[in-house]
């Protein structure tokens, strides 16, 4: 075989367009699954020994060809040849160069539409364990910010106006509480990429007495796939992988847009340190929060990643289709940029630095126990749709008065109900309206250190 010679030029009478050629390659991309590639051409060229469809002896040959060219790739001798279109193509036929003819037996009983969904699947449930791994340590990061912060009050919002107050270890383990989801989510995804779609072949199976249990074992595959039209075609994990890091994304995006406003000098409640930030080339003063506004920018081209897999397979009749090539350049994207998210995350979230001061002044700013002397008046008997009444009242009289609720004295509160005692001085301050919400799931600071205890009991290896 010349260098450059195509494995499936036989039946061609003329060389191939050197547009189309270009054009129809994927090496430039592909070449990024060597690894998995070669992994899997050794799981199937030990089977076809084990088998008995090549003899023991062609196999060690063909396995010690792929470790070299293995080792020619990471050492960056390997010549990639965009005539040899991809990269399970690129390393055939240096296969065939290194041991002669017998290289030419390794694709017996394969197709390159089973060794790509195979390779796929290798490389995304690898990045899977690593991106689990990684979320794993910033919801480590965010029980001991939580921890930290369990007693430090700031207003909670609802519509962007100051609502209750809350905890800002609370606020935190929010965010804890988003990254689990998407933790299940990965993991509920894992399985169904861990199913080995080697042995269906170009798409109808194969005529050689294949062993694909042989095949799963050996790569970590929970199963053999049950289909061969489907294991060729199928790319739902390549979409639902994108599906969950856009769900992981619009999550960072929403933290993201949190730490740029409190960051902001009219909230001034966090700051982040000099390393995570950039200045203005015009104003002196300034120090951004590019690393937060940068995550926040990244989610929409994960999110076009989404959209663009499903629209890539929405057309497609079974089984392969040239098409399916399109499906990497997005999949790499999506796990680059959700790595890159994660890594910036990990040092960002322990550096955050909380202002209790400010934070607890913004909390005291917008009657925020407004609904705890709401409830209070319901403890004393009054229905709850009065006692809202009554506050709203008391509301807009002490905003007459431009007083905040608990610098009113016991009198003016009376005006409004004669049942008011002295023990509402206790539900009007911030630390009584936080403690009082002392259920599980509230923000009282007993409550997020239980939340974080059991945050820390579900990250503990079992
Ligand atoms: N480069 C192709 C891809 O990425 C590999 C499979 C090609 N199969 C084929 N029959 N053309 O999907």
């Amino acid at each position: 075989m010349s260098q450059d010679h195509k494995p499936w030029g036989g039946r061609f009478t003329e060389a191939t367009d050197a547009f189309v050629e270009t054009f129809t390659a994927s090496v430039g991309f592909d070449r990024r699954l060597y690894h998995y590639d070669i992994r899997g051409s050794i799981a199937h060229a030990n089977m076809l020994g084990a088998a008995g469809i090549i003899s023991v002896q062609e196999r060690d040959r063909i396995v010690a060809g792929l470790r070299e060219i293995h080792k020619e790739i990471e050492e960056g001798r390997f010549e990639w040849r965009i005539a040899l279109e991809d990269v399970h193509m690129n390393i055939e036929s240096r296969l065939v160069e290194l041991i002669g003819d017998t290289g030419k037996k390794l694709h017996t009983g394969r197709s390159r539409n089973d060794q790509v969904a195979t390779d796929i699947r290798l490389y995304v449930r690898e990045e899977v364990d690593a991106l689990l791994a990684s979320s794993r340590t910033l919801m480590s990061a965010l029980l001991d910010q939580a921890e930290r912060y369990a007693d430090t009050i700031m207003p909670g919002f609802t519509h962007l106006q100051t609502a209750q107050p809350i905890t800002f270890g609370h606020h935190l383990m929010a965010w804890f509480e988003m990254l689990r989801r998407d933790t299940e989510r990965l993991e509920d995804c894992r399985r169904r990429i861990n199913v080995l779609p080697l042995g269906a072949a170009a798409l109808a199976g194969t005529t050689f007495p294949i062993d694909r249990e042989l095949v799963a074992d050996e790569l970590g595959f929970s199963r053999p796939s049950d289909n061969s039209l489907d294991s060729v075609s199928d790319r739902d994990f390549v979409i639902e992988f994108c599906a969950v890091a856009s769900i992981m994304m619009m999550h960072f995006s929403r933290w993201s847009e949190e730490l740029v406003l409190w960051m902001s000098e009219p909230f001034s409640f966090v700051d982040l340190p000099d390393r995570f930030c950039t200045g203005s080339s015009i104003m002196p003063q300034k120090k951004n929060p590019d690393v937060p506004e940068l995550i926040r920018g990244k989610t929409g081209r994960v999110f076009g990643h989404l959209m663009s897999t499903l629209t890539l397979m929405k057309g497609q009749p079974l089984a392969y289709n040239k098409d399916n090539q399109e499906d990497k350049e997005p999949l790499f994207d999506a796990v680059d940029t959700l790595n890159d998210v994660l890594t910036a995350l990990i040092g960002l979230v322990p550096a955050i630095e909380a202002k209790p001061e400010r934070m607890r002044q913004a909390a005291g700013g917008g009657f925020a126990t407004a609904t705890d002397l709401a409830d209070y008046l319901v403890r004393t008997g009054v229905p709850f749709r009065d006692a809202h009444d009554i506050v709203g009242r008391t509301v807009s009289y002490a905003l007459q008065q431009q007083k905040t609720l608990d610098a009113l004295s016991l009198t003016e509160l009376r005006q409004f109900h004669q049942g008011i005692g002295e023990d509402v001085f206790d539900v009007l301050s911030l630390e009584g309206s936080v403690a009082a919400r002392a259920h599980v799931g509230g923000t009282a600071p007993a409550q997020v250190r239980a939340a974080v205890a059991r945050g820390r009991t579900l990250l503990a290896p079992d």
